[in-house]
């Protein structure tokens, strides 16, 4: 095939938020298109750098590190490790899998940012943007939401509605509010660097709408040449934020490089890291103009990729552009959009933790149904049939059959002397065009279609067995039945080159089974002499039952549901009671008191009874707290008490007023005291 004018090739898969777990619609928008893609050129033997890493800064991460209590440090070591593990079960096999946290990355944004600069490529401009007087802070990207413009979703962040996919600025959110205190933002000066895409509006025009008009895919093509048509404005690079990199500009204190920026040069200084861990020269692979470049990526970064990131790459002046951007549409899921917020989505670690011994099978299921050209659908329903009917009926069946029939009839061994051949013209034929279609497949990123061909070997190898029936062949003629499943065994050792891309697991087994070495590639000969010797048949797929399929359904139902609870409950505030007149209020008497002694009140579970220092006197009081405090442990705690309440008996005990307890939405109770330690016990609470 052509497509060797390119001595290298450099891939880059969308480096992931390192926010929170990735799910299997990421895993097959990006990452298992460009592990398939890589896994190709180096059976190609092409000189293959594949890189990839966590995206480790801006406002997403700031925002999951409130969430969770914790420092967006924490956040990126826990998510960091969880999606990188998770990609090295599944078969991504990247050559480096880094992070922007690390100096390198630093250090090789910084020299970018620094460079353009000094080339006056950047336009800086002081404006008003939207600020938070209590947090003092400039709220940029995820830290104010808003009402999209453009469907209405009330939850749409500063640079993008999640819901529609618009990207955004936060001027154009309608109602907007700070995410960091729920406030209305004020607006308020401030300086920023803007890379001016208007200028280069006629160099994109030429690149992408003339220059790529028929290799990209349409959708890609279609997104950049709406963007292009609909006029480009300047792009902010730079943030007023804590977290990030660094602006190194004179008059950018306390501002950091736009994530966005930052994060594409995150593929070049992985590239860095990778090239000084391996001895290989770094710059060949973004500077040489005959490597070539690919983004694999999602449709939601396509802006970036094609329009941002080049001119980048082309204001610097020394790097190479994109051949090609493969961006694969989206993959909802049981009918509705995947989504981890919304307790809506099966995360890679989850997959991983249910079936970690069905890696190919998902790698399988997600290459069937890649929403290459439009938005496509996981159901459980559908994955079990691809299983079952596909892997287990065609290829595992096939594979086991032969594998069967060899060591029953022949002991396992290949007979005769020299090369034994594929004598079957036909079958011969047929699987050179299967190839063809792979590789052609390849070359276009049709990965679809090109595991379609590659399985179509198994299919021709099933139909020759069932037609030739070696088993009855075997009983009259053993040498005609030896044949074929010599035949067949050439087409299961095909089958395996053809398909190790997508089934990496499965493809090592049947290479073992065969006692050839793995890895073959496309242009290695399968060669079996006289004498060799087969190894034992494993099982290669499990069917998938019903029941596995079932509780895979109702886990996913029972997430949202938990989900939404734990929403519902966080946000349900019991609304106000109606007004009361002052002299009601002032008929309350409460007083701060001590709690001296406590203990369980027999025979029930939620009751406790204290005695308490009010300041006027000590008393009993029975109060309904013993599920969220252990007696012993509360002796000595303050409280608010209402000492007037008319006295009355509970369980047999008089009990002489009422301790003031907050109720949350679940229930849980917590003690209203007094925060300073010199209000005395029985003073007045109003
Ligand atoms: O959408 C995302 O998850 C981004 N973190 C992708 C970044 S891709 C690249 F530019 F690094
Ligand atoms: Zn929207």
């Amino acid at each position: 095939m052509g497509q060797d004018k390119f001595k290298r090739y450099t891939i880059t898969a969308a480096l992931p938020y390192a926010n929170g777990p990735k799910h299997i619609g990421h895993l097959a928008g990006a990452y298992i298109p460009a592990d398939l893609y890589v896994r190709y050129l180096r059976l190609k033997k092409r000189d293959v750098v594949f890189v990839c890493g966590s995206d480790e800064h801006g406002t997403a991460i700031a925002n999951q590190a409130m969430k969770e209590q914790t420092t967006p440090r924490a956040i990126i070591d826990k998510y960091h490790e969880l999606n990188k593990h998770s990609f090295e079960k599944l078969g991504i096999s990247f050559d480096i899998y880094h992070r922007t946290s690390e100096p390198i990355h630093h250090e090789t944004a910084q020299d970018f940012f620094r460079n353009l600069n000094e080339k006056g490529i950047f336009k800086v401009e002081t404006s008003e943007q939207y600020y938070d007087e209590e947090a003092k802070q400039f709220l940029a990207d995820r830290y104010i939401i808003g009402t999209c413009p453009s469907c209405g979703n009330d939850g749409a962040y500063g640079d993008q509605c999640e819901k529609c996919g618009t990207s955004l600025s936060p001027e154009e959110l309608i109602n907007p509010k700070s995410t960091l205190t729920g406030n209305k933002p004020v607006r308020k000066e401030t300086k920023h660097w803007y890379l001016p895409l208007d200028k280069y509006e006629g160099w994109l025009k030429e690149w992408i709408l003339e220059g790529h008009k028929h290799d990209w895919r349409t959708n890609v093509y279609g997104q950049c040449k709406s963007w292009i048509d609909g006029g480009l404005h300047p792009r902010a690079v730079t943030r007023d934020l804590d977290w990030g990199i660094k602006v190194p500009a004179e008059g950018a204190d306390g501002k950091v490089l736009y994530v966005w920026f930052d994060a594409p040069i995150g593929y070049i200084s992985a590239t860095r890291q990778w090239a000084l861990d391996h001895n290989k020269d770094w710059e060949l692979y973004w500077k040489d103009k005959e490597t070539k470049l690919v983004h694999f990526i999602g449709k939601d970064n396509i802006v970036f990729h094609c329009i941002v990131f080049p001119v980048m790459l082309h204001t610097q002046g020394e790097f190479i552009l994109p051949e090609n951007v493969p961006a694969n549409e989206f993959m909802n899921l049981e009918g509705d959009k995947m989504s981890t917020s919304r307790g809506w989505s099966i995360e890679m670690h989850e997959y991983l933790e249910d079936f970690p011994h069905k890696i190919d099978e998902l790698r399988y299921y997600l290459t069937a149904i890649a929403p290459e050209t439009s938005d496509s659908e996981f159901t459980w329903k559908d994955y079990q049939a691809r299983v079952n009917n596909e892997l287990v009926a065609i290829l595992g069946n096939f594979v086991n059959r032969v594998m069967i029939l060899m060591h029953k009839y022949f002991d396992g061994i290949v007979a005769g002397s020299g090369k034994i051949d594929l004598s079957d013209k036909a079958i011969n034929e047929a699987i050179g065009n299967c190839y063809d279609e792979v590789e052609q497949a390849f070359e276009s990123y049709k990965f679809r279609q090109a595991q379609t061909a590659a399985m179509e070997i198994a299919r021709l190898g099933n139909r020759y067995l069932t037609e030739h029936e070696p088993w009855k062949a075997y009983k009259e003629n053993p040498e005609a039945a030896r044949e074929v499943l010599h035949n067949c065994l050439h087409i299961i050792a095909h089958a395996a080159t053809c398909l190790q891309a997508f089934l990496p697991n499965t493809a090592e087994k049947i290479f073992a089974m065969l006692n050839l070495k793995n890895n073959l590639s496309f242009d290695d000969e399968i060669v079996f002499e006289g004498g060799h010797q087969l190894n034992t048949a494993a099982l290669l797929f499990e069917k998938i039952e019903d029941e596995v399929i079932e509780r895979q359904i109702q886990k996913l139902i029972a997430k949202k549901a938990s989900l939404e609870q734990v929403k519902e409950e966080a946000s349900a505030v019991a609304p106000a009671k109606e007004n009361i007149s002052f002299e009601q209020f002032s008929g309350l008497d409460i007083r701060t008191g001590t709690i001296l002694e406590a203990e369980k009140v027999a025979k029930t579970k939620k009751l406790l009874k204290l005695k308490i220092d009010t300041g006027i006197d000590v008393r009993t009081v029975v109060s309904g707290i013993a599920e969220f405090y252990e007696a012993e442990k509360i002796i000595g705690q303050q409280v608010s008490i209402l000492v007037n309440l008319e006295p009355r008996e509970i369980k047999g005990i008089l009990s002489q007023g009422m301790i003031l307890m907050a109720e949350n939405s679940s229930g849980k109770l917590s003690f209203v005291a007094p925060t300073e330690s010199d209000i005395n016990n029985g003073s007045v609470i109003r």
